[in-house]
């Protein structure tokens, strides 16, 4: 059985990852799970009630939660990191900076995406230097945002290290495809795909006799784009905005009918539209401050003051079962093929082999073998490049603690444009992430 330590214990997601766990245990036994937050007030609350959660449901497995590096990363074989540097205090700044000046703010396209990168890419790095020490043989499974940025920079930064990038985006997309195309699950689909993280398409996806499940898809999309409601069916992630960023996949898709996209295209491709449809006074991290958050904090206080979970409403996040499929691909040798972001070298033509691509591997016990995609077309190649320099300069510019190659980076993300206002805007995040940032 294995050993875990979940980075950012403290995180709204960690229960529902415990449920998603405990469900999986005949596929994926567990010996002993360690929640790690440098977060004590919010990880204890998360901690307590997962306790709570774990003696009822699985007695046998050992329970620590730490705020203490050593504690938290010895004798361990999987660190499963979704941190958010910042917390949502600093989301909401990375939204509404840019918003101000009419800019699309979304925590990880733009301007805010960039600004979040900046600080992730300090945390990731503590997380894997301490895994590193404490426990050399294990992998981290990373999925703290802004994917593509992080990856780049431990790409950078930590050359050698036992990390992989995974993402859930594909995999909600997928599984409303699934559902689009009639099938029990998006297992049942094989699929090609690429990309960089939050910014890909695919362009083949095939049931397990082989047919072409593109046109039904397709045709669906056309009409609705991700958007079940027609269906009767909800995956997850059905508040408004989300509704509305799947049904827009249909504008995404009319643009380029050759492949299908990633619902956040719409932020690239129609940033004014999706500048006219958030309210810069109230936005996405808002939205989730007063509702997930609440709610997961709510019902955690509840288990802890009933002491017990026996009726918990609490979900199991079972989207979130990927992890356990890319923990088992490593410790079980299955060869699972799953989309990870891996750097390119050469499996994307025309693409920097350097780049950290999002593109279908095969997963087994040395790593992910990445497939290769080939030629594709220009227009997906353009805006690969360009958001590519935005994400290499990002990361050049943590590095060299370069201001210029950062209003370089902002400068020449799609949803900005005008280089002086680029340079407002940067002034503006340096100041909001003063306490995060490297001094530029
Ligand atoms: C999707 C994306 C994640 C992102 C999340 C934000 O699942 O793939 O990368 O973190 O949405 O959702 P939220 O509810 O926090 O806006």
């Amino acid at each position: 059985a294995f050993s875990i330590s979940i980075a950012g214990g403290g995180s709204t997601y960690t229960p529902e990852i415990i449920l998603m766990l405990l469900e999986n245990l005949d596929r994926f036994p567990i010996r002993k799970i360690i929640f790690y937050d440098n977060d004590y007030e919010r990880q204890k609350l998360v901690a307590d009630a997962c306790e709570i959660i774990l003696r009822e449901r699985a007695p046998e497995i050992e329970f620590l939660s730490t705020t203490n590096p050593k504690d938290g990363f010895t004798d361990i074989d999987f660190v499963m990191a979704h941190i958010r540097v910042g917390k949502y205090e600093m989301r909401e700044k990375d939204e509404k900076i840019p918003l101000e000046h009419g800019i699309v703010g979304q925590e990880t396209c733009g301007p805010g995406g960039i600004a979040y990168g900046l600080r992730s890419i300090t945390g990731v790095v503590e997380l894997i230097d301490y895994m590193e020490e404490y426990s050399p043989n294990a992998w981290m499974l990373n999925y703290s945002n802004p994917a593509s940025i992080v990856a780049e920079g431990v790409r950078v930064l930590r050359p050698d290290s036992k990390v992989l990038n995974i993402c859930d985006m594909p995999i909600d997309i997928e599984e409303r495809m699934a559902v689009i195309a009639g099938l029990e699950s998006r297992k049942d689909m094989t699929v090609r795909y690429y990309g960089l993280n939050h910014f890909g398409w695919w362009d083949d996806i095939r049931d397990k006799d082989g047919n072409d499940l593109m046109p039904v898809i397709k045709k669906y999309v056309l009409e609705n784009g991700y958007n079940l409601e027609l269906l009767n069916k909800e995956v997850r992630l059905n508040d408004p905005d989300w509704l509305d960023t799947y049904r827009f996949a249909k504008e995404v898709y009319r643009l380029d009918t050759e492949t299908l996209p990633t619902t956040y295209f719409k932020y690239y491709l129609f940033s004014d539209y999706a500048v006219k449809h958030t309210d810069k006074n109230y936005t996405r991290a808002n939205q989730v401050m007063d509702g997930r958050e609440k709610r997961v904090f709510d019902e955690c206080s509840t288990i802890v003051e009933k002491n017990t979970a026996k009726e918990t409403n609490l979900e199991i996040g079972v989207h979130a079962s990927y992890i356990v499929d890319l923990a088992r691909a490593l410790a079980f040798n299955t060869h699972e093929r799953m989309l990870l972001i891996v750097e390119n070298k050469g499996a994307i033509c025309g693409v920097d082999p350097t780049a950290m691509v999002e593109i279908p591997c095969i997963v087994g016990a040395n790593g992910p073998e990445p497939l290769s995609i080939g030629e594709i077309p220009t227009f997906q190649r353009g805006l690969i490049q360009q958001q590519l320099a935005v994400e290499k300069l990002a990361v050049e510019a943590y590095v060299e603690e370069s201001y210029q190659k950062l209003w370089q980076a902002l400068t020449l993300s799609r949803t900005m444009g005008d280089a002086d206002l680029a340079k407002v805007i940067l002034d503006e995040l340096i100041e909001a992430n003063i306490d995060y940032w490297p001094n530029l």
